[in-house]
């Protein structure tokens, strides 16, 4: 991969902090896309190469970095729904070596660090890096008593009942073993059990997973067990988690016994001697990959003596005495023999290489995106030439690099259309934006049935059983025209039931799936609308602010004033920019898209907003707080943000509902109404005591 140092050691402290910031939130965006949503947006080669442009500045500007710091945190916290398990010992990282020279460093990082000359060998227990999901296994007297993810590395989540279904584990240990033991490794699934499972999911409509990785994650992180009794998981068990492990001196006695306790270890392991061993090792390994019958990406250096192990120690998230050695991208040439453009959700064109297929690491590639009009032009290829496909990790297939330097005889270079493929409507590109748009809005057939694909989205409504292909089907038929006849489907139950290819079966279970969702959060309900740019952040935000779904569409609709107060509220938030209120207001301007969901809270129900619990209560977890007056310690702002990051809700004026007022100087009304409604008031004062304590006195 190309090792491009893309930080700038000529910033200044203050870019250099903007920077930071910026990365780190780029960081925790694809940490939260790859480890809770299973959906990650980047290959691990460019998320390897973001963390180490951001190392890289933080380095030069150490007290520059930001609260959410990378380096100090592990994968992604927990996600609601299970219980948190926190790690008495944490569960950590591996740091990254990606060519031979990034390994003969790593050796000599630890020959310096243990003193020891150029000649000076640190024995390596070389392993297969899986790609799947860690997870640590406790036992009480041999019996599997927890099972819990790595989470944020301090706290993951409960998942016993779902492990107690996994095949290879062992619910009892082989004896002997001590009264508390704990093992530690990756939950996966075979790359042939995937496909089986792929293509079970296709008959039934259902959606299909990108990977075995995503599908491992998919299925461990599903409520009911029952589903992931039903996947193919497996386990591979590669270390001791906090328990007394005295008795095991070395990385292979630890690989020994926990083949002995029963469990499948991930081979083939080696202990290296020097460096051209573990060479040796990773190419006969990348050179294997694909016969191997699970995915890895790589392969992992342990120091085999755990003497050394400790002396060694960490660096902040990693072992210092391990690291995982990354297989590059994998690249192939082909053809480019068309290009042709999709249209999105939002109306976004996106223009797709249709190429001669060919076969990237062991899989078939026929498409690649092409990202928008720039890309196209960057990389400079036209209809005929050849290209190299790469397909790194978990991400879409595309294009890195035209190969022949002259285009073929009557290649002309791609004209971006400017009218909708899917309706004909103008699509224009806006100033300063990378994207070209459909303008054609709802009557756009693309945009609409790209919607009601969205509704019914894992993250959205949640609705399983609409492939794609059925949601195309079932518009173009027009059974759902609009995301409320998808409530209204069961009205053609028999219709269904004749399709080819649906059966009484699959359209009993679609409908019971559609049953189940009547009742929806806010925010799952608003994410689910497909607003431009209301991702889930942004429609928990709203949901958490307006906390009921008729207050919100009415507030959101006198929010398309301009000047109004409703739209003074909703920039007021935290988060909420300018553009982003334009389009939520442009949203509901529409006549359509109100009509759209007065139509949808006929046929379901939005619930409340309701606070998730968080598990570290506060004095002021789920309590309406109001400020008046002037703080004279601490702006509005920051009172508001500190108040909703101990989990209250920040109101603006005085009601029934109000829990708290924080009185400064000069109150005037609101005081006088919280009087006489009895409401808990507290001074400045004991506003910054409760902040720092977590508790106050109340006063009547
Ligand atoms: S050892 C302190 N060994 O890779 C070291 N990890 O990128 C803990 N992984 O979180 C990890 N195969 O989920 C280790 N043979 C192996 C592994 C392995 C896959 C995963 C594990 C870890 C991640 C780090």
């Amino acid at each position: 991969m190309p090792r491009k140092n893309l930080t700038s050691s000529a910033l200044t402290p203050l870019e250099a902090k903007a920077e930071l910031a910026r990365l780190a939130d780029l960081i925790a965006h694809h940490d939260t896309l790859y480890h809770q949503k299973d959906t990650p947006e980047i290959s691990d080669a460019d998320y390897d190469t973001l963390r180490k442009s951001y190392r890289a500045l933080r380095e030069l500007h150490p007290d520059m970095a930001p609260a959410n710091d990378p380096e100090k945190l592990v994968g992604a916290a927990p996600s609601a729904g299970f219980k948190k398990v926190t790690h008495t010992l944490p569960m950590l990282s591996l740091g990254n070596a990606f060519t031979d020279e990034d390994v003969h460093d790593f050796i000599g990082r630890m020959r310096r660090f243990l003193n020891l000359d150029d000649a000076g060998e640190i024995p390596v227990v070389a392993e297969p890096k899986i790609d799947g999901l860690s997870a640590a296994l406790h036992y009480h007297n041999g019996k599997l008593a927890l099972a819990a993810t790595r989470g944020d590395g301090t706290t993951g989540e409960d998942i016993t009942a779902n492990v107690a279904t996994i095949h290879n584990i062992p619910k009892n240990l082989h004896a002997p073993y001590l009264a508390k033991v704990e093992v530690r490794g990756e939950i996966f699934m075979d790359r042939a059990d995937f496909a089986i499972l792929n293509q079970q999911r296709e008959a039934k409509g259902e959606t299909l997973f990108a990977n075995p990785r995503n599908a491992a994650a998919g299925s461990v992180r599903q409520l009911d067990t029952s589903i992931t009794a039903k996947r193919p998981l497996r386990f591979f068990a590669y270390a001791l988690g906090d328990m007394d492990s005295a008795q095991w001196p070395t990385q292979i006695s630890i690989r020994t016994q926990l083949a002995r306790w029963g469990f499948a270890l991930n081979e083939p392991a080696k202990l290296c001697t020097n460096e051209k061993e573990i060479l040796s090792y990773y190419h006969h390994i990348e050179a294997q990959r694909h016969s191997l019958p699970f995915d890895i990406d790589g392969v992992v250096y342990k120091v085999n003596d755990r003497t050394l192990q400790e002396r060694l120690g960490f660096v902040s998230r990693a072992p210092r005495w391990a690291t995982a050695h990354k297989f590059s991208a994998e690249q192939a040439e082909t053809r480019l023999n068309d290009i042709i453009v999709q249209v999105g959700r939002t109306g976004v064109l996106t223009p797709v290489a249709e190429l001669e297929p060919v076969n990237v690491g062991g899989v078939m590639v026929s498409r690649a995106t092409l990202h928008n009009q720039d890309e196209i032009e960057r990389l400079g290829v036209r209809v005929g030439d050849i290209v190299i496909v790469q397909r790194a990790g978990d991400v879409i297939p595309q294009i890195v690099e035209r190969k022949n330097s002259i285009h073929q005889h009557g290649a002309r270079p791609y004209v971006f259309p400017t009218t909708c493929p899917a309706c004909g409507s103008l699509a224009i590109r806006e100033e300063g934006m990378a994207a070209t748009r459909c303008t054609g809005g709802l009557i756009c057939p693309a945009q609409a049935v790209e919607r009601l694909i969205h509704f019914v989205s894992r993250d959205a409504l949640n609705i399983d059983g609409f492939g794609a292909q059925r949601m195309r089907e079932l518009w173009e038929d027009g059974l759902i025209k609009s995301p409320a006849d998808i409530f209204r489907l069961h009205q053609h139950k028999t219709g269904l039931e004749s399709r080819s290819g649906w059966g009484a079966l699959s359209v009993n279970k679609l409908l019971a799936a559609i049953e189940a969702r009547r009742h929806a959060p806010l925010e799952k309900f608003i994410f689910a609308l497909g607003i431009r740019q209301i991702g889930q952040v942004t429609a928990r935000l709203l949901a958490k602010h307006y906390q009921n779904c008729t207050h919100w569409r009415n507030e959101m609709i006198a929010a398309g004033v301009p000047e109004s107060a409703a739209r003074l509220r909703l920039t007021d938030i935290e988060q909420i920019g300018p553009l982003v209120a334009n389009d939520i207001a442009g949203f509901f301007a529409e006549q359509h898209n109100r009509d759209v969901v007065n139509d949808l809270l006929k046929e379901m129900q939005v619930e409340d907003y309701q606070p998730p619990d968080s598990g570290s209560q506060t004095a002021l977890s789920g309590k309406l707080i109001v400020f008046t007056g002037t703080l004279e310690h601490m702006s509005r702002a920051e009172a508001k943000s500190k108040a909703e990051s101990m989990g209250a809700q920040v109101g603006s004026s005085i009601s029934q509902k109000t829990n708290i007022l924080v009185a400064g100087k000069d109150a005037g009304s609101k005081l006088v109404k919280a009087q006489a409604l009895g409401i808990t008031i507290i001074s400045e004062e004991e506003w910054l005591t409760l902040l720092s304590t977590g508790t106050f006195d109340v006063r009547g």
